[in-house]
């Protein structure tokens, strides 16, 4: 068994890429405290399609921001790509998600008024490390997603499904360790969002990155590798899939 304080140290001697330990997150509403996150601890192996599955109010989102650098925690230790982020001031937040972290988010937040191709590039743009330009390329990365027919689309001429697609291409263009989905399809009709599903999918198959989302949807969660039950705030059980469902086949 390896303690905290190794693992944080030597990250290399597990291959996990999200390692949680006694981490909580309390809210504090005036006198009422909201334990939204309690006592978890959690590990993920680099790669995987995670699935959070739990009902509303259960700490899904607060999970997946505590893992994304987004808000940071009552207590206990994060280490995510071998950084103990736990530890981290805001500007190293700051800095961890901008270069490591791919969000997709249940509205999409396109830019309007840039193409497909334009959002794409100016997230490449936004990632551009010491003045090198990324070596990634807009058209590219929409291909990708299936959307080389589109690249000129703005996203009023783009459907839901395809404004996500959208989304996930931008969310590689910094070309993340993770990317973590907060109910990508929970604004989608069936038929879209397995396509949004299976461009998800493929960033982990195909492009080695560790997937997460979040979901109060069961059969959706059966295309991941490995589904976390969130209740009240703790992880109830965690649920290894060895033949995940493929997204095309997903039934819901
Ligand atoms: N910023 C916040 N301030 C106060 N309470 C919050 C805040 N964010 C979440 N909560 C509370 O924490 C609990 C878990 O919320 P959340 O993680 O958003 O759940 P889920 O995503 O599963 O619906 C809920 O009771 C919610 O009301
Ligand atoms: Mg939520």
């Amino acid at each position: 068994m390896t303690t905290t304080s190794e693992a944080s140290l030597s990250p290399d001697v597990s291959d996990d890429i999200v390692a949680l330990t006694d981490v909580s997150k309390t809210y504090r509403m005036g006198e009422v405290e909201v334990h939204a996150l309690n006592h978890s601890d959690l590990r993920i192996p680099r790669g995987e399609f995670v699935a959070v599955l739990g009902p509303s109010g259960s700490g899904k989102t607060t999970l997946l921001n505590l893992i994304g650098g987004i808000d940071s925690p009552s207590s206990g230790s994060i280490v995510i790509d071998g950084l103990d982020i736990s530890a981290f001031s805001r500007k190293q937040l700051t800095l961890f998600r901008r270069e490591k972290v791919g969000f997709v988010f249940q509205f999409f937040n396109l830019i309007p008024t840039l193409t497909a191709r334009e959002n794409v590039q100016f997230a490449l743009e936004l990632a551009a490390r010491d003045g090198k330009p990324s070596p990634l390329d807009a058209a590219g990365l929409l291909e990708k997603v299936g959307l080389g027919e589109r690249l000129n689309h703005f996203p009023s001429q783009l459907s839901g499904g395809e404004q996500q697609r959208v989304a996930v291409a931008r969310a590689l263009a910094k070309d993340p360790s993770i990317v973590l989905g907060d109910e990508p399809t929970g604004n989608l009709d069936f038929r879209t969002g397995k396509l949004v599903l299976a461009a998800l999918r493929d960033v982990s198959d195909n492009e080695g990155k560790t997937v997460i989302i979040v979901t109060h949807n069961q059969p959706l969660a059966e295309v991941a590798d490995r589904v976390l039950h969130i209740r009240d705030g703790k992880i109830a059980s965690i649920e290894i899939n060895d033949n995940p469902v493929r997204p095309e086949d997903v039934v819901w």
